[in-house]
């Protein structure tokens, strides 16, 4: 039927564009748990019952292959949901795996032992739960030896974000980068490890400085999934268009996602 992109609100949007600009014709069913946002303060179970919920609902809506186009879901609900095993002719992918082998500098698929990288040390951005979590530094292990991995949880970022108050969002922005940099203080990388810090990238960068390489996330995707789908393009599916749900109030949650996206976006009570 479509492809399907779940976020816990509206961070995914920011995948969702970029996936937009690179496959203007696939089809994409997208929802967003507004009523449950956000999820990086929730515990672990709680974020998989939730992330498993909506999903298996994408899956049942016709979607084969669902995008968890948010850290927080991946880090938590991810690996637990392909090791539990999942539905015949369906798949459920995570936003880590590109992210990391752009740090790492694999292709898609290079399953060769790890080794070491260019990065030395690279600051991690995310939500608390997706810190806890390590589930990137776990990741990347698999792929890269000898990184220094300085994880900052940026508390409240969120929610400001999803609020709309983007000067909230960029005093709490600068405030994590100063904390990151007390605990580490020349990162080479930063890794903007949420979907929803791509709309703040040029504050971290800014605060970050010019010589610190930041890695943002829907582009990444964006290519890693393009690649994916031509090697697989009975996951595209046969619909048309995107179709935009929510679990939170339509009307609040899509004039918010038309400020967020800056064009009008139109969503449907799930
Ligand atoms: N945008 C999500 C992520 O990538 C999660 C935000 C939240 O719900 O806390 O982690």
């Amino acid at each position: 039927m479509a492809v399907g992109i779940f976020d816990s609100g509206l961070g995914g949007l920011t995948v969702l564009d970029a996936v937009e600009q690179r496959l203007p014709d696939l089809p994409i069913l997208y929802l967003g748990d507004n009523a449950h946002t956000p999820y990086g303060v929730r515990d672990a179970d709680e974020i998989f019952r939730l992330t498993d919920t909506h999903v298996r609902r994408l899956w049942k809506d016709g979607c084969n292959l669902v995008i968890l186009a948010c850290n927080t879901a991946s880090a938590a609900a991810l690996r637990r949901m392909q090791e539990a095993g999942v539905p015949e002719g369906k798949r459920v992918l995570g936003v880590f795996v590109p992210l990391i082998e752009a740090l790492t500098e694999r292709q898609w698929g290079d399953n060769s032992p790890p080794r070491e990288v260019a990065v030395k040390h690279a600051a991690l951005f995310a939500t608390p739960a997706t810190v806890r979590s390590r589930a990137f530094q776990r990741e990347l292990a698999f792929r890269a030896i000898g990184v220094d991995v300085e994880a900052q949880a940026c508390g409240g970022v969120v929610d400001a974000i999803e609020e709309g108050d983007m000067i909230l969002a960029e005093a709490l922005v600068r405030s994590h980068v100063d904390a990151l940099r007390r605990k580490m203080p020349n990162p080479e990388a930063a890794v903007l490890g949420c979907t929803h810090y791509p709309l703040m990238e040029a504050v971290f960068q800014d605060a970050l400085g010019a010589d610190v390489k930041v890695y943002s996330q829907p582009k990444l995707v964006a290519d890693s999934l393009s690649d994916y789908l031509a090697r697989r393009p009975e996951m595209v599916g046969d619909g048309s268009g995107t179709r935009f749900l929510t679990t939170g109030d339509p009307k609040v949650v899509s004039d918010r996602a038309t400020l967020f996206l800056r064009r009008k976006i139109a969503f449907e009570a799930a």
